[in-house]
């Protein structure tokens, strides 16, 4: 679907009759449904395959339509006017009123919210009159698609339509912060970095270990980002971090030509950025994954990246892909 007026129109219309559709924002690929309707949440879950029914990410078109969902204390007033529209979710106590599907809150009275910066996001937005829940548009644990094509090869015939709006700007999802209780907490790096919001809340930012809020562990605790799996993003082939060495029938992803050396020898070789840019390198993150991943190589060996910025997003989604799995 091509995202002009009419292609806006008619995605809009399909979601408020409850159908799926996936679109741009400036972090990822979003599989959007009414977050509203029940029916039309269940079915996200079930086209994704979610093995739990974690919470998802509602998207409005502004902060006005944010506050009418949920309680903004003073950090998350001032994070939301610093970085909407932008690659940023806050979790917040839901509002009184607030309509959004029990299960896209998965049944939590907190509530995550998102004013994407995409223009082809904010028309979609702009053209609802309701909040549009939208979780990354891939099969649950695989790699995030950056492109309209990764959603068709991974979620096609189990969606409505894809509106297409190019490649990702940003490459890597939102990052959350929640906002539930005084003290703000990181809950998934993203594309604003830590260092972004410290200079906001004039604060360290305290960050909770995914280990700790594993939705697959039966503690019976209501974890804080349930999305946070050890194991994620996850191509085919296992990854290896921090690579020292590569084989003939390796992959090697580099950064900022670190391993050039290896290229003639190995299977494949791409790097995330030559010139050694850490935006670039999120932007080409997933994409390099998948491009490597389908070549059927056994191993994909990465090299070192630099954790500073958005380089601490990057280094989160890599060891997750690179996480013990079934
Ligand atoms: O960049 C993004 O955020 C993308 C684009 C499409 O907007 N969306 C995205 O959604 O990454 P998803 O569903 O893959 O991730 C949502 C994350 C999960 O980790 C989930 O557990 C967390 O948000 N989450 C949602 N509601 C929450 C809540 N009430 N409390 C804590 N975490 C919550
Ligand atoms: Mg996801």
């Amino acid at each position: 679907m091509q995202p002009d007026e009419a292609g806006i129109r008619k995605a809009a219309e399909a979601l408020r009759a409850g159908g799926l559709v996936s679109f741009p924002t400036e972090t990822v690929y979003g599989l959007g449904a009414n977050a509203e309707m029940d029916t039309a949440v269940a079915a996200v879950f079930d086209a994704k395959q979610r093995p739990s029914f974690n919470p998802l990410i509602s998207h409005v078109a502004n902060v006005a339509a944010a506050r009418k969902l949920g309680i903004f204390n003073a950090v998350a007033e001032k994070l939301a006017r610093a970085f909407w529209p932008g690659p940023l979710t806050l979790v917040v106590p839901v509002a009184p009123g607030c309509r959004v599907s029990l299960l896209a809150r998965a049944g939590l009275d907190t509530l995550a919210l998102r004013v994407p910066a995409h223009p082809v996001a904010r028309s979609l937005l702009a053209a609802c009159n309701f909040p549009v829940a939208a979780p990354s548009a891939n099969i649950s644990g695989a790699v995030s698609p950056t492109r309209a094509e990764h959603v068709r090869e991974g979620l096609g015939p189990r969606i409505g339509a894809i509106i297409d709006g190019g490649a990702c700007e940003v490459g890597v999802e939102s990052t959350i912060v929640s906002c539930v209780d005084e003290t703000p907490v990181m809950l998934r790096p993203g594309g604003i970095s830590r260092a972004e919001i410290e200079a906001v809340i004039n604060a360290p930012l305290q960050r909770v270990s995914a280990q700790t809020h594993d939705p697959d562990n039966d503690g019976g605790n209501t974890p804080l980002a349930p999305g946070m799996l050890a194991s994620h993003y996850a191509p085919r082939a296992r990854v290896l971090l921090q690579a020292a060495s590569a084989g003939a029938d390796d992959a090697v992803l580099d950064f900022s030509g670190q391993l050039s050396d290896w290229a003639g020898s190995v299977a494949a070789y791409l790097d995330l950025s030559p010139s050694g840019d850490l935006r670039e390198a999120a932007a080409n993150l997933f994409a390099c994954l998948r491009q490597l991943d389908s070549r059927g190589v056994a191993q994909i060996a990465v090299a070192p990246v630099p954790r500073d910025g958005i380089g601490e997003a990057i280094n989160d989604r890599l060891a997750r892909a690179a996480a013990d799995r079934d």
